[in-house]
C-alpha cells in the first residue's frame, strides 16, 4: 500500500493512542502511534490523591463500565497514591499506567500532543451527575491540576492542543497560558460552538453523531473541527465528507482507506 497522495489534508490523531490496535494510554501506544506516523497523539489525563497527572481515561481503576481500559487495582484514581496507580496493570498486557511524564517522553517531538483534561475529581467530589462535565468542580479547583499538567509538557518542543469537556478546566489553561489552544469537546457541535465562543477558540471537538446531524455545513464555518471517535470506514468517510480537519481515531488504517477509495 502506497502513502496516500492527500494524507495531508487530514490530520490524523491516534485516540488514546490508536486504542483499536494497542492498549490505550500507554508507553506501548504512544510509541506505537508515533511509529505508525500519527501526526497527533490524544491522550486522557487524570491526576492521583497527591496531584502527579497520569494518562488513564476512567475515573476508577477497575471500571466496568464503558472502557476497555480495565486494570489489576481497584478504587478511584484521585484517592489512590502515585505508586499505586503507576504499578497497575493494564490486564492482559505488561503495561502500566504511565505519569504523563513518562508518556510525553515516549512521544517524538514533532508529534503534536491533544492532552485531553479529565475530571480529577475524588470519591468525595462525586459529581451528582455523570453528565455534569465540570463535576461541580470550580477553576479553583481544576487550576492546579490543569498547571501540573502544563508544567510537565511546557518543557517540550511538541506542538500541544488542550482539549476537555469542561470549560472550566480550558478556562484553566488559558489563565495559565493566554495563548494556549484549547479546544471544546461535545457530543453536539452547538454546544461545541457555544463553549467555543466563550473560550474565544477556534477549534472544535464535536462527536461524530453531532457532526451527523448538522444540517447544512454553515455552523462549522470558520472552525478547524477535530471529529471523534472514528472506528470504521464509514466513520471516516462520513468525516471527510462533512470537510473535518482532523480524525480521532482508534485505527491507522481508518482514514487510510479513505483515502485509498478516493484514489480509485
Ligand atoms: O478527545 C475526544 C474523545 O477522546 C472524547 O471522549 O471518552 O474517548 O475521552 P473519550
Ligand atoms: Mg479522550
Amino acid at each position: 500500500v502506497t502513502a496516500p497522495e492527500n494524507k495531508t489534508d487530514l490530520t490524523v490523531i491516534a485516540h488514546r493512542g490508536f486504542a483499536g490496535i494497542a492498549p490505550e494510554n500507554t508507553l506501548a501506544a504512544a510509541r506505537l502511534a508515533s511509529d505508525l506516523g500519527a501526526d497527533a497523539i490524544e491522550l486522557d489525563v487524570v491526576a492521583t490523591v497527591d496531584g502527579t497527572p497520569v494518562v488513564f481515561h476512567d475515573r476508577r481503576l477497575d471500571d466496568r463500565g464503558t472502557s476497555r481500559g480495565i486494570t489489576d487495582a481497584t478504587g478511584v484514581v484521585a484517592d489512590r497514591s502515585t505508586s499505586t496507580v503507576t504499578g497497575a496493570h493494564v490486564l492482559g498486557t505488561d503495561q502500566t499506567i504511565p505519569t504523563l511524564a513518562a508518556f510525553v517522553e515516549a512521544v517524538p517531538n514533532d508529534v503534536i500532543l491533544n492532552v485531553e483534561l479529565k475530571r480529577p475529581s475524588t470519591t468525595a467530589e462525586t459529581p451528582a451527575s455523570s453528565a455534569e462535565p465540570d463535576g461541580g468542580l470550580g477553576q479553583e479547583r481544576w487550576q492546579p491540576f490543569v498547571n501540573r499538567v502544563m508544567e510537565r509538557i511546557d518543557r517540550r518542543r511538541n506542538d500541544v492542543l488542550y482539549s476537555s469537556f469542561s470549560q472550566t478546566a480550558l478556562k484553566a489553561v488559558r489563565s495559565r497560558s493566554a495563548d494556549a489552544r484549547v479546544a471544546p469537546i461535545a457530543r453536539d457541535v452547538d454546544t461545541a460552538t457555544t463553549m467555543a465562543a466563550a473560550l474565544d477558540t477556534r477549534i472544535i471537538h464535536p462527536a461524530l453523531d453531532g457532526l451527523r446531524s448538522v444540517q447544512g455545513d454553515s455552523p462549522l464555518r470558520g472552525y478547524t473541527v477535530n471529529a471523534w471517535t472514528a472506528r470504521t470506514w464509514q466513520d471516516a468517510d462520513d468525516a471527510v465528507q462533512f470537510g473535518v480537519d482532523g480524525l480521532i481515531t482508534d485505527y491507522p488504517s481508518v482514514p487510510s482507506a479513505v483515502f485509498e477509495s478516493d484514489r480509485s
